[in-house]
């Protein structure tokens, strides 16, 4: 099985991506941890993509299609993929069709988490995550249950995203107006997008995606 969430920044594709690997034993593939790891790191490519992202603004196809070929390629072929943030232009849409037919995957669903850009601010900018493990949390909408601790691995460091500012988010909401959403439509002629409600609780939003993927 392999899925694209598709869906503006704040969506709740990284939520929902990590679910998915809990409970199908899927593999997220998010090229934002990806780059954001190659910050830290200091690789080339990172060096390369920290200022483009600090402005919300998109790196280089060739540079994310080349990390999504490189951990399928490290990948076993029957382990389900979750593509979070991927792709994200139509030059990259193209692109992922080579890489899969390379790895002899086929897409099997596009979801679209529809949301109300208007919360979406609210939500990014309330986000953090822990600073050992990189589970996902909201100040109000997703607390950890014991304030300072993590749920998953106990630990007690949290961070926030440098790119999770007001006026970054609004870039970031401009170039996937702009440059993501235009490439529905090529996937829509598939036959393979489902709308999910992204508005709702995100137990209720993983019920939604399951239903599509794994139908009862
Ligand atoms: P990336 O890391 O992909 O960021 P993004 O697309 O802006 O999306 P986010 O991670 O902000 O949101 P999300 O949908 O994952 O939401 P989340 O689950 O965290 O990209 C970052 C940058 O890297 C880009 O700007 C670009 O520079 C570069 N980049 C990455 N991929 C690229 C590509 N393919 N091409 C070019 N450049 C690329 O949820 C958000 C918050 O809301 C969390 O706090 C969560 O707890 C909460 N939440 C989630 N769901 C709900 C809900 N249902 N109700 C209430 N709260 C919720
Ligand atoms: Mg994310």
């Amino acid at each position: 099985m392999n899925i694209i969430l598709l869906g503006p920044p704040g969506a709740g594709k990284g939520t929902q991506a990590h679910r998915l690997t809990e409970h199908h034993g899927m593999r997220q593939l998010s090229t934002g941890d990806m780059l954001r790891a190659a910050v830290k790191a200091q690789t080339p490519v990172g060096i390369k993509a920290k200022e483009v992202m600090d402005r919300g603004e998109l790196v280089s196809d060739e540079i994310v299609s080349a990390l999504i070929d490189a951990e399928l390629e490290a990948m076993g072929d029957d382990v389900g993929a979750i593509f979070d943030g991927y792709p994200r232009t139509a030059a990259q849409a193209e692109q992922l069709d080579g890489i899969l037919g390379k790895h002899n995957r086929a897409l099997d669903h596009v979801i679209e988490l529809e949301v109300d850009v208007d919360a979406l601010v609210k939500r990014i900018t309330g986000r953090f995550s822990c600073a050992n493990c990189g589970a996902l949390y909201h100040n109000t909408a997703n607390p950890p249950e014991k304030e300072g601790v993590c749920d998953q691995c106990g630990g007690t460091e949290f961070k926030r995203r440098p790119d999770d500012n007001e006026e970054t988010v609004r870039t970031r909401m401009d170039e996937y107006r702009r440059k993501t959403a235009p490439i529905l439509p090529i996937y829509e002629e598939r036959g393979i997008v489902t709308r999910v409600d992204g508005m709702g609780e995100i137990d209720d939003v993983t019920t939604a995606i399951e239903s599509v993927i794994a139908p009862a």
